[in-house]
């Protein structure tokens, strides 16, 4: 079976490149990373600093651990930082700044990751208050992972730093994804850099490496860094070889490469749309794209059912589907995701007839929501008029199936437009039919046949 696997671009493989640099490795060029004798580390390290605008930078093993030691060099423990309420520090690090570093929490809220200032300034405990611990570091990420891949814009730190400057804070970013965010608003990455004291980037995300990532920022910043990156059993010794494939990652071409990733999200969320399900499609800023399934959908459902056809894709939460592409990732992988994420996700999410749903006087209603007469019981197709399934179902049965998504998806004002198509192909009494149930729109912003039932019933 075909896999395309769209979870996370983490599970990216090394370029040709990258193998062909580490075949060129001998021992001359590896040493003891944790004396600062590895060549190759050492290359990496200045390479990283300078393209990243900071004066040194650090090889670390993971994002994890980048952050980890970033937080631990700029604070002491007990005292307090402030995270977006959504980053990857806060919900997905294990808790680390808390537990290892011993730091008190405060998430701010933010839209798509750029904080109201005012709302941070709530948050603020300072240094002379004597009762609480006081707020030292501030951190953003930067492209961010669960708003869904968006950049952040330079003049968003600027402010952010600004505000930092003002209340005497440290300003740290997740930047696992900075280049992604760099390349997708055509800006050099030290336009975003150069409003932050440290930054962490990973080489093993998009940058295709299968390990490592690099912390940037002041030289004492670095050497505390160093030394915090030992305590959590980061000294790699003769890492050079796993760091070379970073060399590679590091060149402009490889890095514009990234382009690519954010073209083929950009096929897969035009595809997805065009699929017209009843659906929400973030337009993604870079290589993440989200998907949201109405709230009745089981989103474990529909991911065991994608992952059976070979499309591997990631829950953010209980309503939000995260696809993520890479190096490695094709064109045709994306448009053959989009033909099976259609097949996939079409009966999951489209309304489900039952018995009861649909009678004879229905048959307008069935045309609104379903897709297939072959969805219909013997004893419900024989109630549908012979006119309406000739007439309408053949002709007009795409305008329906446009119909009951958008219906779904409560967009009435498409809904009405719509609805003035599909009674181009019907009959007098069947105009008249959808005619009623259009005006029910107004009542019934969501709305399935059975409701159109209990209420004929009704009145
Ligand atoms: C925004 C962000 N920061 C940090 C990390 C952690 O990186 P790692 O998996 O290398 O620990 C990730 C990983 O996905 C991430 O998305």
């Amino acid at each position: 079976m075909r896999i395309i696997d769209l979870r996370s671009d983490t599970v990216t493989k090394p370029s040709p490149e990258m193998w062909e640099m580490i075949k060129s490795l001998d021992n001359s060029k590896i040493g003891d990373d944790v004396y600062g004798e590895d060549p190759t580390i050492n290359k990496l390290e200045k390479k990283a600093a300078k393209i990243i605008g900071k004066e040194a930078a650090l090889y670390v093993t993971s994002g994890t651990q980048g952050n980890l030691v970033s937080l631990l060099s700029h604070t002491n423990p007990g005292e307090k930082i402030l995270l977006e309420e959504l980053s990857h520090i806060y919900e997905h690090e294990f808790d680390g700044a808390t537990r290892v570093a011993g730091l008190k929490i405060k998430r701010y809220p933010s839209k798509r990751g750029v904080p109201l200032l005012d709302d941070l300034q709530n948050l603020i405990n300072t240094k002379e208050d004597a009762h609480k611990a006081p707020t030292t570091l501030i951190c953003a990420e930067n492209t961010h992972n669960y708003h869904g891949g968006v950049i952040i814009r330079p003049e968003d730190l600027q402010n952010m730093k600004q505000f930092a400057e003002k209340n005497d804070l440290k300003f740290h970013l997740d930047g696992a994804r900075i280049f992604n965010a760099a390349i997708g608003i055509n800006m050099p990455v030290t336009e975003f850099t150069k409003h932050v004291d440290s930054v962490m980037f990973c080489l093993s995300k998009g940058l295709s490496c299968p390990v490592g990532s690099i912390v940037a920022g002041s030289k004492s910043f670095i050497m505390k860094a160093r030394k915090f990156r030992k305590i959590l059993g980061g000294g790699m010794r003769q890492a050079g070889i796993i760091a070379s494939f970073g060399l590679v990652a590091l060149e402009p071409k490889w890095i514009k490469r990234l382009e690519e990733d954010h073209k083929n999200a950009k096929l897969l969320a035009e595809g997805i749309e065009n699929l017209d399900l009843p659906i929400k499609i973030q337009k993604p800023d870079t290589n993440i794209l989200m998907i949201s399934l109405p709230q009745d959908i089981r989103i474990i459902k529909v991911i065991t059912a994608l992952n059976k056809e070979g499309i591997l894709a990631f829950n953010i939460d209980k309503q939000r589907i995260r696809l993520v592409t890479y190096f490695g990732i094709t064109k045709d992988d994306i448009e053959y995701s989009i033909e099976v994420i259609g097949k996939v996700l079409t009966p999951e999410i489209s309304f489900k007839l039952n018995e009861r749903d649909i009678g004879e006087g229905d048959a307008v209603s069935y045309l609104l929501f379903s897709r297939s007469l072959d969805e219909l019981t013997a004893s419900q197709k024989s109630s549908v008029s012979a006119a309406v399934a000739c007439c309408c179902f053949s002709r007009a049965s795409r305008v329906a199936c446009r119909f009951s998504s958008i219906f779904r998806a409560k967009r009435a004002g498409k809904i009405r437009a719509n609805a003035q198509k599909i009674k181009t192909v019907l009959t007098n009494s069947q105009r008249r039919a959808v005619d009623s149930r259009v005006k029910l729109l107004d009542e019934y912003k969501l709305i399935g046949a059975a409701d159109l039932r209990h209420r004929r019933r009704r009145t």
